[in-house]
């Protein structure tokens, strides 16, 4: 051996040797990062605020690095993003155990909605409002991912959306912070499993703080402008429930938000989230958005933006290297404490600690467990359960659906049809060397659902966009021989999603025309409509006679359609989002203040807050949607009338299945505080039951009446509930209310 090389191995056995022993004397986690921490070079700890891409899926400009395997070797990279497989996992975290302080990686991926398995797009499953299905999607995935190497997602993305212009709609839990603050925990401890730690668990991470979903015009990364109030009350409280459910970590986003951006925040990362909130993992940029500051106009160079960065409580720069190439000196000018890098180095070595990698670098690389969890035939089991459950009947006119499995001839038209990969979404994972093909088309689901004396047509009709309408000739002659028709059409699925925001959100192309021409046939239409956002569809949504919104449902899309489409799965989904009548009247949200001069319905325009050219409702609206069956609301009960503050009203009321098929109902509780210090929403969901109910039985539901349901924040920010009257809202729908009462809050 030569004696260079002699000396670098003692270097290094010998540094091993010191961590180990220091890490074998301490007990506790926080002892043992205070270890790690003391034997670090400044430029190590600048290392594990630096995170790489693994040199493809880029949503970004990025920097390709010939040098990384030198650089992970001297210890100047924490962690890397898409670098999925145990094989590639593996490579990289070898590489890292031959750097000074063998401190391991951590591996970071966009698993959105599952990983091999891909689950519905997440605004898709809000629809299911079943919290337990969600977490149980969030499981599966993290299952697989940890398998195959991941020990991070970046998500859930708790973003509340009102523009469905804005393509990242789709990646979210709708517009309304009740229900998106429930489904954001359900989905983080999903992800996290039992605890970190456990070799199935991967670190969940809330994003994109803040408000990142109320760009301007709903153009994706566009500015923000909002007030604090608005801020605290519908965008920060998914972000909350996100903390308390233990969330490792969050990521700040792109925008700006009246002027400051996220990343380089202080009043949001340092003041709110490590402060308010106690939170104690680390905060990751969004891509290259540490360097970005610099197109924002607020910073003059990286050297600027790291301290900006730094400064506000951003721990790890993800793709900028603005922290590489700037953080040292920061230092030694005296401008950054040091004090604040080990602050965010101990964030990060914790989460490294907890998730085990000290113990065990290779503990997520191993390929048999790879093998096993992604072909586990139980995940294919929930997806399709989650499919279903996400679907959201629109129309049904004159009990169309469910189709009976005695027809004789169907007609299965459209530019989806026979489509595999639009399935998966915006976000799926295309996992090296493992064959991630599996997706059951809408044809396939289809054909495993009927016998062989159905006979199935299909004719593609048409594309997805552009006005060549050849395809329509072939498309009627199939209808007319049908007893019944099915016509999926919609988005192509990378028309929603990051850098997707649209102006026009019509159902591109032809494919209206081709429902006109069908319709002419006479023929009973059912529509499937595939999207990633709410369309705006009016000729469809007035003309066809049955309509199911099939959004993106992932690996198990057809299985679950036909399930719906034959009745053997009741659809149970309602709309978390507003769906507009046009795009005119976009942001419109359920949840909207009275105003001074409100339009109480369409034939109210006189100096009235409403369009003169527009109606002021929405084509359908939050918390819509049908069943085969129908509910009846009935024996609205309060335990008082008169609540005071440290007092609770007890709510309950019977929901009856008054219909053929079993099926469930999704209650949901609106509350109205009547007159406030501040003008307060016409209504807010302050709570919801999804109950399942046979044909013909009852239930009663029970509510809780609190305090915290009561509050809201004043004109000071401070979270208070007034006395005075609320009335109580209990609906099918935000506009389909089935019962009323009030009652009041007494000082
Ligand atoms: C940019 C996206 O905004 C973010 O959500 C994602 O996690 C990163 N790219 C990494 O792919």
């Amino acid at each position: 051996m030569k004696k260079t090389a002699f000396i670098i191995l003692s270097v290094i056995v010998l540094n091993s040797f010191f961590l180990q022993t220091a890490l074998a004397q301490e007990k506790s986690i926080a002892q043992k990062v205070d270890s790690v921490l003391k034997l670090m070079t400044l430029d190590e700890k600048v290392g594990q605020l630096n995170q790489y891409n693994d040199d493809w899926t880029a949503t970004g400009p990025m920097t390709i690095d010939t040098n990384k395997v030198r650089q992970i070797q001297s210890g100047k990279v924490g962690a890397l993003l898409n670098c999925m497989g145990t094989e590639r996992t593996r490579k990289w975290q070898k590489v890292a155990m031959q750097s000074r302080l063998k401190i391991p990686l951590i591996f970071g991926q966009d698993v959105i909605h599952g990983y091999k398995t891909t689950f519905p797009i997440p605004l898709a499953e809000a629809c299911s409002w079943d919290l337990d299905a969600i977490e149980l999607s969030a499981r599966v995935s993290a299952t697989e991912a940890s398998a195959s190497g991941i020990n991070w997602t970046f998500a859930p993305m708790v973003d509340i959306a009102r523009d469905p212009r804005w393509g990242r709609i789709m990646e979210g839990a709708g517009e309304d912070p009740c229900l998106a603050s429930k489904i954001a925990y359900a989905r983080v401890k999903g992800f996290q499993g039992q605890k970190l730690g456990e070799t199935n668990s991967v670190m969940a991470c809330a994003k994109h703080f803040a408000a990142y979903g109320a760009a301007i015009g709903g153009r994706d990364y566009n500015s923000v402008d909002m007030s604090e109030k608005l801020l605290w009350e519908t965008y920060l409280p998914p972000f909350k429930a996100a903390v308390d459910a233990d969330v490792a970590t969050f990521m700040d986003s792109f925008n700006d938000i009246n002027g400051v951006p996220s990343t380089g925040n202080k009043y949001l990362q340092r003041d709110i989230l490590k402060g308010k909130w106690e939170f104690g993992g680390f905060v990751v940029s969004d891509w290259g958005s540490i360097g970005e500051m610099i197109n924002h106009g607020t910073v003059k160079n990286g050297y600027e933006a790291a301290y900006s960065a730094i400064t506000a409580g951003c721990d790890m720069d993800m793709e900028s290297r603005s922290y590489t190439n700037n953080l040292a000196q920061l230092i030694k000018d005296g401008k950054v404490p040091v004090a604040l890098v080990d602050d965010a180095v101990k964030r990060i070595l914790t989460k490294k600690f907890e998730l085990g990698l000290f113990d065990d670098p290779f503990r997520f690389c191993d390929p048999e467990r790879e093998q096993r969890e992604l072909n586990n035939p139980d995940h294919p089991v929930a997806a399709r359960d989650v499919a279903r459950k996400s679907i959201v009947l629109l129309k049904n006119q004159n009990h169309l659906l469910p189709l009976s499995k005695n027809t004789r001839t169907i007609a299965f038209i459209g530019p989806l049809v026979k489509a595999v990969n639009q399935n998966k979404g915006f976000w799926d994972v295309d996992v090296p060397g493992i064959d991630s093909s599996y997706v059951v088309s809408q044809w396939d689901g289809l054909q495993h659902k009927i016998s062989n004396k159905v006979k199935l047509l299909y004719a593609k009709g048409c594309s997805i966009d552009g006005d060549n309408k050849d395809g329509f000739t072939e498309a009627v002659n199939v209808a007319k021989q049908a007893d019944v028709v099915i016509l999926s059409i919609g988005e192509r699925r990378d028309m929603t999603g990051e850098a997707k925001s649209r102006s026009n959100i019509n159902i591109p192309g032809v494919q209206e025309d081709l429902l006109k021409a069908l319709l002419a046939t006479g023929k009973p239409i059912v529509v499937l409509i595939n999207a990633g956002r709410p369309l705006v569809f009016n000729y469809t949504a007035d003309n066809a006679p049955a309509i199911l919104y099939t959004w993106w449902l992932g690996s198990e899309a057809g299985n679950a359609i036909a399930d719906v489409l034959f009745g053997d799965y009741n659809p149970s989904a309602k709309l978390p989002v507003t769906f507009p009548l046009s795009v005119g009247q976009i942001p419109i949200y359920y949840a909207h203040f009275n105003t001074g001069r409100p339009a109480l319905n369409d034939n109210n325009r006189f100096y009235t807050s409403s369009y003169n050219d527009l109606s002021i409702y929405p084509k359908f609206e939050f918390g819509y949607g049908l069943s085969y069956t129908t509910f009846q609301y009935s024996n609205l009960q309060m335990s008082k009338k008169k609540m005071y503050s440290n007092d609770q009203i007890k709510v309950s009321v019977t929901i009856t299945n008054t219909g053929k098929y079993d099926g469930e109902e999704i209650v949901q509780l609106y509350l109205h505080d009547v007159v406030g210090s501040v003008a307060r929403p016409v209504e807010e969901l302050k709570d919801f039951r999804k109950v399942k109910l046979a044909a013909g039985q009852s239930e009663t539901i029970k509510f809780i009446i609190d305090l915290e349901k009561l509050s809201f924040y004043n004109q000071q920010l401070q979270w208070v509930a007034e006395p005075g009257k609320f009335d109580l809202l209990i609906g099918a729908s935000s506009r389909d209310i089935r019962l009323k009462d009030s009652f009041e809050l007494v000082e």
